[in-house]
């Protein structure tokens, strides 16, 4: 079991320096277009679902007219797809002409119009996953384009690339960014390519040189697709979870809350797990048609408060007990805890945790404790009380404690 000990030691991993920009001081949140949009790029036959500008400009819409952005989602990311099959004959990169016929200077005018911020997406290697222009050989000229037309974060992939030159591809990138003078917030996905490639990520560079990375496969609209990220969480191989901070941040993929594929009690867990992980809070919903259950938990004040939490801890499963699996993210308010316990069970009937609370890692004396979902107070425990809630099938239970005195 992990000790309260072994957690300060790890957060201690923080002196390890963050990429100096001055952004993402807390997880970064907004809407991304890939999971939910992919690589359509039929405006002839469906023009309200293919990538192109009005798509995005729709989303800033919605997310201003719909409260996201009073709940702190600030960013609108342009994934792949976005490109013209060619560069120009300066070699410079260009938007495709019919589906973004101002170009994307005019759309981040646009987004910005809106109190947002644009992101956009290119590949390090030779093209991109959907085999548009890569970055390869063109990464200087293709920051200084993000760089004029505005934009505020890059999303770089790694297809088409040897992911064993992306420990020194990486930081040129990152340089090359920096040395635009117009900051934007880099996404990186080097420690996911190496992963799969059985290499071990040197996350102390990555750290240094990305705001965030993604250090796991894609997620999709699934139960099975959270759980395979709550593992490989839980399991925190290499012991990641300690590079997460203010200024970088460890990235799980993005929120399905709101499609298809989740049950409400899935969608909870995934929105939940990704608060107490401080991990990036990047919706791929269609927002013109989400139900309110789904924009409720996207927008929900006390996860998201979590998420935000200055301190930028990421939680750690303490432990896994048969389904029941119990995660804890230290606060910034001196003592206090954000816990989660997931019951990952997808059989029969709710479960009950029954548990003392020194045995969820809180030292004590006595805590006051309350639940996030219901927001509502279960009461003050010592450590050595049992605390016990029942959790439904793939749902979790989210609880505050706060030293009480
Ligand atoms: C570039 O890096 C320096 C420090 O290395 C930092 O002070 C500066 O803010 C960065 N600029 C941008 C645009 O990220
Ligand atoms: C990760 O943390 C565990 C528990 O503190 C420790 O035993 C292990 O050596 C660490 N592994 C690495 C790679 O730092
Ligand atoms: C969703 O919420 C809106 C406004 O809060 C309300 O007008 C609408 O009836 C709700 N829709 C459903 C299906 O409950
Ligand atoms: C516990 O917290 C609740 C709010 O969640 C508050 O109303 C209550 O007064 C607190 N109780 C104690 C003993 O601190």
């Amino acid at each position: 079991m992990w000790t309260i000990l072994t957690i300060i030691s790890l957060l201690q991993v923080l002196i390890v320096q963050s990429l100096d920009n001055g952004l993402a001081r807390t997880p970064p949140m907004g809407w991304l277009s890939w999971e939910r949009f992919r690589c359509n790029i039929d405006c002839k036959n469906d023009p309200d679902n293919c990538i192109s500008e009005n798509l995005y400009m729709k989303m800033a819409d919605l997310m201003v007219s719909e409260g996201f952005k009073d709940a702190g989602y600030q960013f609108v990311n342009i994934d792949d797809c976005w490109m013209a099959k060619e560069r120009d004959s300066k070699g410079r990169l260009q938007a495709d002409p019919d589906r973004f016929p101002h170009g994307i200077k005019a759309l981040a005018d646009y987004i910005h119009s809106k109190g947002l911020k644009l992101g956009i997406y290119e590949d390090f290697g030779t093209e991109t996953c959907g085999g548009y222009p890569g970055s390869e050989y063109y990464m200087q000229s293709d920051a200084n384009s993000f760089a004029e037309w505005d934009v505020d974060m890059l999303k770089f992939d790694g297809c088409n690339s040897d992911p064993k030159d992306m420990d020194t591809g990486y930081p040129v990138m990152s340089q090359f960014l920096n040395l635009t003078g117009h900051k934007m917030v880099f996404s990186c996905e080097w420690p996911l390519y190496q992963v799969v490639t059985k290499q071990k990520p040197n996350y102390a560079a990555i750290r240094n040189a990305c705001n965030l990375w993604r250090n796991y496969g894609d997620v999709q609209d699934g139960w099975d697709s959270i759980v395979s990220i709550i593992d490989f969480y839980g399991k925190d191989e290499g012991n990641f979870s300690g590079f997460a901070g203010p200024g970088g941040w460890n990235d799980p993929d993005m929120l399905v809350v709101g499609d298809f594929g989740l049950s409400y009690n899935q969608q909870k867990t995934q929105m939940a797990l990704w608060s107490l992980w401080s991990a990036p809070l990047f919706m791929s919903t269609d927002l013109r048609t989400i139900d309110n259950a789904s924009k409720a938990l996207l927008q929900h004040p006390g996860l998201i408060a979590i998420n935000q939490d200055p301190l930028g801890a990421q939680a750690v499963r303490l432990y896994q007990i048969s389904s029941l699996g119990v995660w804890l993210k230290p606060l910034a308010k001196t003592g206090s805890y954000a816990i989660g316990i997931v019951n990952r069970d997808d059989q029969g009937m709710p479960r009950t945790a029954k548990l003392q609370l020194k045995q969820l890692g809180l030292p004590g004396p006595s805590y006051n404790i309350s639940d996030v979902f219901e927001n509502k107070p279960l009461g003050v425990y010592t450590s050595n009380d049992m605390f016990s809630v029942s959790i439904d099938p793939t749902s979790i239970f989210v609880g505050l404690a706060i030293p009480s005195s």
